[in-house]
């Protein structure tokens, strides 16, 4: 059974990957390699055993998009991660961000009618809830307005792609919003990779433990949380890519209660800025730098998810714990320096 993965070089992709590859799923990735390298599919190889196939690609071009379904047409499901992901980046160049997110998404749904593809996962986000009014944030809280442009692409996809399976009977599809995913797979070969330099908080800690950055900031200790420091609910990216696998397996065996299904992916639990600070210096033995500095603008104050639909309904659950995810993403970062000499 083949399944698309685009976007699959890229962090989260890349982990999926592997794991549909381990429950026995072909896989074709197809990423432009904007923000991701093509070591990956080798990493994914040696990781697996299998090769993926890998295809060059960028989604929001039609004619390519096209040309593509046409000589893939038996793609039995889709798992759409392609797709710009930085929140500040998306303030300054929101066209960029529109084009994007939102052409790609649009050339693979008429594809999918056009070839007959049925079904589609789609990375989304816990953006879409902004500041929840209660915690934790469960899929029926309201969508409050996107703090960014970036933010308002995954609102927008998702309202595409529920639009399209309404008029369109034969599409199921799944939106997963994503909580904080951080760590990296066990063996060290594959894990977060920014371009530059990084805007979340886990790959900025570990590069700063490694001496790459000078020091990491601490975007504002006045919140109103017991630390001061903003809460997230932090998930093993291992973790995310499983339920990724059981949602395709969902939807292929037709076990949706709709065909536009959407769950939150997280483990129930916050941890602020501090606290994942203080597990990683437990699990490195590495006493990290860093300063308190204002707050970044945009940053929500706090938000954990109610997982209990996904746990419930899909039969999955995070395992992992806040010290395995930071001790993983530590293990990788000192992997990848070894492996390029830096
Ligand atoms: C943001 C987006 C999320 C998106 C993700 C991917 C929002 C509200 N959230 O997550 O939708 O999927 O980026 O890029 O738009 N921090 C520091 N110092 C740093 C970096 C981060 O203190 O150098 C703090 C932040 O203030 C925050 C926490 O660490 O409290 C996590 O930040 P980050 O990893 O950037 O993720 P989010 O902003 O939660």
């Amino acid at each position: 059974m083949k399944i698309l993965v685009t976007g699959g070089t890229g962090y989260i992709g890349s982990h999926t990957v592997v794991e549909l590859q381990n429950k026995g799923y072909d896989v074709i990735i197809a990423d432009n390699l904007s923000n991701s390298h093509i070591d990956v599919v080798d990493s994914i190889e040696k990781i697996t055993g299998k090769r993926p196939e890998f295809i060059k690609l960028d989604f929001s071009e039609t004619e390519n998009t096209y040309k593509f379904f046409e000589s893939n047409k038996d793609i039995a499901a889709i798992i759409h991660f392609a797709a710009y992901k930085a929140v500040g980046e998306s303030v300054e160049k929101p066209l960029k961000y529109y084009r994007n997110n939102l052409f790609s998404l649009i050339n693979i749904l008429n594809c999918m009618k056009e070839f007959n593809i049925r079904n589609i996962v789609f990375s989304s986000s816990c953006t879409v809830y902004g500041q929840p009014d209660k915690l934790p944030v469960s899929e029926n809280s309201p969508i409050k307005e996107a703090f960014s442009p970036y933010g308002n692409t995954k609102q927008i996809a998702e309202e595409i792609i529920r639009d399209t399976t309404i008029s369109t009977k034969n599409i199921n599809s799944i939106a997963l919003r994503y909580f904080n995913p951080i760590g990296a797979h066990e063996t060290a070969l594959i894990g977060e990779l920014p371009l530059g330099v990084p805007n979340n908080l886990m790959p900025f800690i570990t590069q700063t433990a490694i001496g790459k950055r000078e020091f990491l900031r601490v975007f504002g200790n006045d919140y109103n949380t017991p630390d001061g420091t903003c809460i997230r609910d932090y998930i093993h990216v291992v973790d995310l890519a499983q339920a990724h696998c059981i949602a395709v397996d969902r939807m292929l065996n037709n076990k949706g209660k709709s065909n536009f299904e959407i769950f939150n992916l997280g483990t129930g639990k916050g941890y602020s800025v501090l606290e994942v600070i203080k597990s990683f210096e437990k699990v490195s033995g590495v006493k990290l730098k860093y300063k308190i500095v204002e707050r970044r603008p945009g940053d929500v104050e706090k938000v954990w998810a109610n997982a209990d639909y996904a746990n419930n309904e899909l039969g999955w659950k995070a395992k992992k714990s806040l010290d395995e995810m930071t001790l993983s993403a530590w293990n990788w970062e000192k992997a990848y320096n070894k492996k390029n000499n830096l």
